[in-house]
């Protein structure tokens, strides 16, 4: 790697030239767009490059550029995979699973981040994958924290990685103890959605600096929050004028439309109706300065539907509805996100392979069982918690043999740690490995070492050459 390269070389070499190539390959052209994207990110802000390889080099980033060859981002993950497997390191175990993770890709969303949102801060929601090296990236190109608890920011601020005043607090009902734990260490930035928060923080928080957070329409959405947090719209004046009676300061208003939402006007409207509060706060005599966005930006390109379209929004199309209203409504104020799966998705992928099997004979025909090394109970916990729908591949698929009745149980000794039920999968045999591409998002962070099993091995890659 080489820390004072200049930006072009950025793009990995073997795209010079191969423009005809990347025409014809869409996946290609995105992946030289998003290096481009990165070069201009980077001579915008002199210095972000250097502070970028310097955590490629703490974390001993092997430089694996994406090439021509890799026919598009999973082709990538199955060639630096097999790497790992074919050239086994001293602690390689056939028997344990790794994780292969890219912290250019955190470069690289950084990147677009800064494209389609300009002037939007992005504070990374720790919650969606707390490791270190993703903390220590995000702020080395200047992104900001999203913490949901004390464990969260006494994370990040022993890191080194921002000061208590650059962060956000952004967990709507909190503990009195976690309040005092955040008023002591100087973490003042945090939401609300109630009354009895505003007690609370009356009490406990007196130097807060208080964002209301306002329910959304997350129907359409795959993960819903609204159930759980947000005030409803109509009631903000109330709660408005609560806060100027208790001598809380409100700096603001956030939303957060649900991770996953289709619906662009679920954005568009939560936008429109901050607007109010803020306007309404100003007759209060509240000086409101920070709209928060929230968190739910896709961290992964859109898959094609059955009927040829993509199935859900892109993070460009979100931020082309969402821009245009920034710039009507709310000139001269700090614009903040709290993006966690944008960054955290796509810097992962899971390496695990087959240790047993076994054929059980049904009315409708065989079906052949394996049992892998990582499963619900650990990465896999995103089936339930995230409503994930994991892209699961076979390292080297036997292309000779047809697809056959498929189920992959998890190592555990629970029947319900099944991560693929009865679906046609290439033929496997014990000692295959399996790949799950851009798995970062909700899978460590909520893994259990249940039964004694868990993920922990990681090998660090770098997709760009810097
Ligand atoms: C308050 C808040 N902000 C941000 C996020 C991050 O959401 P995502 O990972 O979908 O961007 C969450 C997720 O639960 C959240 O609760």
């Amino acid at each position: 790697m080489r820390a004072h390269a200049k930006c072009a070389s950025v793009l990995p070499n073997s795209y010079a030239g191969a423009n005809d190539d990347l025409d014809a390959r869409p996946g290609l052209a995105q992946t030289a767009a998003e290096a481009m994207a990165v070069a201009e990110m980077f001579a915008a802000h002199p210095g972000m490059r250097d502070r970028a390889a310097s955590v490629l080099r703490k974390y001993g980033c092997a430089t694996m550029p994406l090439t021509t060859n890799d026919a598009d981002r999973t082709e990538y993950w199955r060639r630096v995979v097999d790497h790992y497997v074919v050239n086994q390191d001293e602690e390689f175990d056939e028997d344990q699973p790794f994780y292969v993770i890219d912290l250019c890709r955190v470069i690289v969303q950084m990147a677009k981040w800064r494209k389609n949102l300009p002037g939007v801060t992005p504070y990374y929601a720790v919650k969606c994958n707390p490791s270190d090296a993703l903390i220590d990236m995000v702020h080395a190109l200047g992104g900001s924290f999203d913490c949901a608890s004390v464990g969260e920011f006494t994370q990040v601020l022993g890191r080194g990685c921002g000061k208590p005043g650059d962060l956000i607090f952004a967990n709507p009902c909190k503990m009195a103890s976690q309040m005092k734990q955040a008023h002591a260490a100087g973490v003042h930035c945090i939401t609300f959605d109630n009354e009895t928060e505003l007690d609370k923080i009356a009490k406990y928080m007196p130097e807060a600096r208080a964002v209301l957070r306002i329910r959304t329409d997350d129907s359409a959405a795959v993960c819903a929050f609204s159930t759980k947090f947000g005030c409803p719209v109509p009631d903000a004046g109330r709660l408005l004028a609560l806060a100027r009676d208790l001598g809380v300061r409100i700096v603001g208003v956030s939303f957060h439309v649900g991770s996953g939402n289709n619906d662009p006007a679920a954005y568009t409207n939560a936008v429109r109706n901050a607007r109010r509060i803020f306007d309404q706060g100003a007759q209060l005599g509240f000086d409101m300065k920070l709209l928060d966005l929230g968190g739910g930006w896709p961290g992964t390109e859109p898959r094609q539907g059955p009927d040829g379209k993509p199935d859900s929004l892109s993070f460009e199309g979100i931020c082309a509805h969402i821009r245009p209203l920034l710039a009507e409504l709310f000139q001269g104020v700090d614009v903040i996100g709290e993006p966690g799966r944008f960054f955290a998705a796509s810097s992962y992928a899971l390496a695990m392979s087959i240790h047993s099997t076994r054929t059980v004979s049904t009315t409708a025909g065989d079906e052949h069982q394996f049992y892998t090394t990582d499963g619900l109970y650990h990465s896999f916990n995103c089936l339930f918690f995230d409503h994930a729908h994991p892209d699961l591949h076979a390292l080297r698929p036997d292309v000779e043999n047809p697809l056959q009745v498929t189920t992959i149980f998890g190592p555990t000794c629970d029947s319900l740690d099944c991560i693929l039920k009865k679906a046609e999968f290439p033929r496997l045999a014990v000692g295959d490995w399996l790949f799950v591409p851009d798995f970062g998002a909700y899978t460590v962070a909520a893994g259990a070492p249940f039964n004694g099993f868990a993920t922990r091995r990681t090998k660090y890659v770098a997709s760009l050459d810097l």
